[in-house]
């Protein structure tokens, strides 16, 4: 039996409600604890795409009957052989080949656009961690079509009702007495101009430092004009970010910088970010610092939001470490799965 595969275009209602469907029967299975995507950031997806990313999305019907979705996002300004793929079939549609063919859809399509090595991602058990995912179809449709496990990757949550303050303060007092030399700035987007540069070179270093495994990413070209354009859709699809950041006194340079970002649609939830500390100022407790110091403030301005997410390489361990101290823990686990054609 063959799939009717429609592209999902914010002008086609049907198609759009039919993916936003499918897509929170996925959320609800794999990963009910995230915020669900909503219609609007749906749209915003569309209307307002990252600079550089390009985002095909397609939704699949069987007998009139929708039974799941795939999406292929694909790269213009770096990454220009790789693609990423999120595929998805409805639980009660199972085993009956649709993945197979979706999937054959989705890599047909990024060969044709001429890359060479595609990505994707499904929920993974970690017995070391005690998480375990909601079924083992994922991991094995992606060995069954070939795939190779490239990099684990672990979601930890902090629940803000459980942070211990006196714990902070002890992350803080330990950093402070180690980052002589150095002075705090924090700001929402838009980034000042004074900083847009070394922010663009932090930013661009963050896939070079990552542990990025077996995935192939390649870091990103970032310049300042890109930093503009990133900053321009985050705020046009109504999230508000907060970031701290260390300036290095001697130089006057950004050398340290995390963000946390809120999405207007949700008042409890809130994302934790990029943290990256310049290789030539480690060993400081930048990391902590800056960390800590976003926590509280961005606390401070909202006192609604109960749950921090955040994403790890599952042997970030340095990144870890500080994340476990300030009580964020192990919630769901996630396999990238790498091709090449
Ligand atoms: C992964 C997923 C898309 C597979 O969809 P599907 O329609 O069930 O897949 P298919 O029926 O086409 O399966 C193709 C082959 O994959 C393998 N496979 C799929 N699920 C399997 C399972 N639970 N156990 C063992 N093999 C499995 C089999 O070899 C199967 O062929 P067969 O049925 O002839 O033996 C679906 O389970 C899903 O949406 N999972 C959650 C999202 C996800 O993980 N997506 C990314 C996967 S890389």
């Amino acid at each position: 039996m063959s799939l009717q595969i429609t592209p999902v275009t914010p002008s086609d209602p049907t198609s759009f409600d039919q993916y936003l469907a499918a897509a929170a029967v996925l959320h609800k299975h794999e990963t009910p604890a995230f915020p669900p995507t909503t219609r609007k950031q749906l749209s915003s997806m569309f209307e307002h795409p990252w600079p550089g990313n390009v985002q095909e999305r397609y939704v699949a019907s069987a007998e009139g009957e929708v039974v799941g979705y795939v999406s292929v996002e694909h790269y213009t300004e770096d990454n220009p052989d790789m693609a990423n793929l999120d595929l998805g079939v409805l639980p009660e549609h199972r085993r009956r080949g649709h993945g197979r063919e979706l999937l054959a859809f989705a890599e047909e399509r990024a060969r044709d656009l001429g890359k060479k090595t595609v990505n994707t991602h499904s929920m993974w058990t970690l017995p070391e961690l005690d998480l375990v995912a909601p079924d083992e179809d994922g991991p094995a449709f992606a060995r069954a079509m070939g795939y190779r496990d490239a990099l684990p990757e672990v979601n930890r949550v902090l629940d803000l009702s459980t942070v211990d303050e006196s714990v902070l303060d002890g992350m803080l007092e330990h950093a402070r007495a180690k980052a002589d030399g150095y002075r705090l700035i924090r700001w929402n987007d838009p980034t000042p101009d004074d900083i847009v540069h070394d922010i663009a070179y932090l930013d661009g270093r963050l896939l070079a430092d990552a542990p990025m495994g077996d995935t192939g990413w390649e870091p990103m070209n970032v310049d300042a004009e890109r930093v503009r354009k990133t900053e321009a859709a985050i705020i046009a699809r109504g999230r508000t970010s907060y970031h701290t950041g260390m300036v290095h006194s001697d130089t006057g340079r950004v050398v340290a910088w995390t963000t946390i970002t809120a999405d207007d649609e949700f008042d409890w939830h809130a994302w934790q970010q990029i943290t990256i500390v310049d290789p030539d100022h480690r060993g400081h407790r930048l990391g902590a610092l800056v960390k800590v110091e976003n926590l509280r403030w961005f606390r401070e301005q909202n006192p609604k939001v109960t749950a921090i997410d955040t994403f790890n390489a599952a042997e970030n361990g340095y990144m870890i470490a500080i994340n476990e101290q300030m009580g964020f823990r192990p919630q769901y686990a996630f396999q990238n799965w790498r091709k090449d054609f």
